[in-house]
């Protein structure tokens, strides 16, 4: 191994980058310098983990097998690593990595790294707190990513069953900035409810749009009718709250927590209930309408008054305030409906920004 060409590659990489120069030329020592060419596999997934590699020359591409296809998961340049768990444990090989180019890597054996350990242990524990660190963030990223992709589905899942009705443009686009623009406003002017933290607030943004979920369960000459329901008519559509909650419910069947679906199950179960008690399906008054369906509720008020209907016209901002503050006083919850001064300006940018 020619240790003046490999030290300062070696000495450029993170892992690498709190060893003294003894501890680097000992490491050169154990080092194996490999060629591949272009499309060649360089470890593959499922394979038994022995070694890790660092890039000198060229680029790899990482994918992950998942029951026969292949995920283009990110590209590696020089002086980037892949295959540092082989380090720590000897569990199978969790993606593969195929040259992209025509790469040069050097590689490092577990069994000559952990030779390595017992002689320079100083040097070893330096490079073991690096790649815990790695693998702490890559956990980290992986976690985001996993809940990106959740918030993805659930509000994809929310679109098609509203996708039904095609005179609901983006109502779900605006209903979770509404909600969530309520609600800051109101946690910023009352300390009432102290479990309205950040979290609270996530979680009103994410299920806001998954309010009319139970609408999947309402047939379309009822849904998509034209006109002015009929009192039986009426009555079916107003099941769409309790078939929303019964929806989620199912979902929820598991022994662990899960804020997201409890407050899903109340937001589609009680978004129709009125503050006097004269709403549906309970008839539940007051405070015990929970928080986030009565915030809920004044986003969707104020949304279908500003939205075009079949039977009717929009109405401006300001009429639709009006009818809210004037006529139905009695049916919303007046501490909430008191920050609506407050943040006229962004109701109407959310509105503009988010048209049908
Ligand atoms: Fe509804
Ligand atoms: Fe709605």
């Amino acid at each position: 191994m020619d240790f003046e060409k490999i030290a300062p590659i070696i000495r450029q990489s993170e892992i690498f980058s709190g060893l003294n120069d003894k501890e680097i030329i000992s490491l050169c020592s154990l080092a194996e310098e490999k060629e591949y060419e272009a499309t060649e596999i360089i470890i593959k997934q499922g394979d038994e983990a022995s070694s890790f590699y660092m890039i000198v020359e060229g680029t790899v591409d990482v994918y992950k097998e998942q029951k026969g296809n292949f995920y283009y998961i990110h590209s590696l340049e020089p002086k980037e690593l892949f295959g540092e768990m082989a380090l720590v444990d000897d569990s199978p090989r969790s993606a593969t990595v195929k040259a992209k180019t025509k790469v040069i890597v050097i590689s490092f054996s577990r069994v000559a790294f952990h030779q390595y350990l017992a002689i320079s242990s100083d040097a070893g524990i330096k490079i073991l707190k690096i790649i815990n660190k790695r693998l702490y963030n890559a956990e980290k990223q992986a976690t985001r990513e996993i809940i990106r992709l959740q918030d993805t589905t659930i509000f994809a899942m929310a679109k098609l069953a509203e996708g039904r009705d095609p005179n609901m443009g983006c109502h779900l686009e605006r209903m979770r900035e509404f909600a969530l623009l309520i609600a800051r406003a109101f946690k910023e002017r009352s300390q009432r409810y102290l479990y309205m933290d950040n979290e609270f607030l996530d979680l009103l943004y994410k299920c806001a749009p998954l309010h009319d979920i139970g609408k999947i369960g309402i047939p379309d000459h009822i849904l998509l009718k034209p006109d002015y329901l009929d009192n039986e008519e009426k009555q079916i559509m107003r099941t769409h709250t309790t078939l929303g909650a019964e929806t989620l419910q199912k979902a929820s069947q598991k022994p662990i927590d899960n804020y997201f679906l409890d407050m899903a199950i109340c937001i589609a179960l009680s978004h129709h209930e009125r503050w006097d008690g004269s709403g549906y399906p309970q008839g539940l008054k007051g405070e015990d309408i929970p928080l986030s369906a009565r915030i809920i509720n004044i986003a969707d008020v104020y949304d279908s008054l500003t939205s075009d209907r079949i039977y009717r016209k929009a109405f401006s901002h300001e009429e639709a305030c009006k009818i809210i503050k004037e006529n139905e006083e009695s049916k919303f919850d007046p501490s909430i409906l008191d920050v609506f001064d407050t943040i006229e300006d962004d109701l109407i940018s959310i509105k503009n920004r988010f048209p049908d």
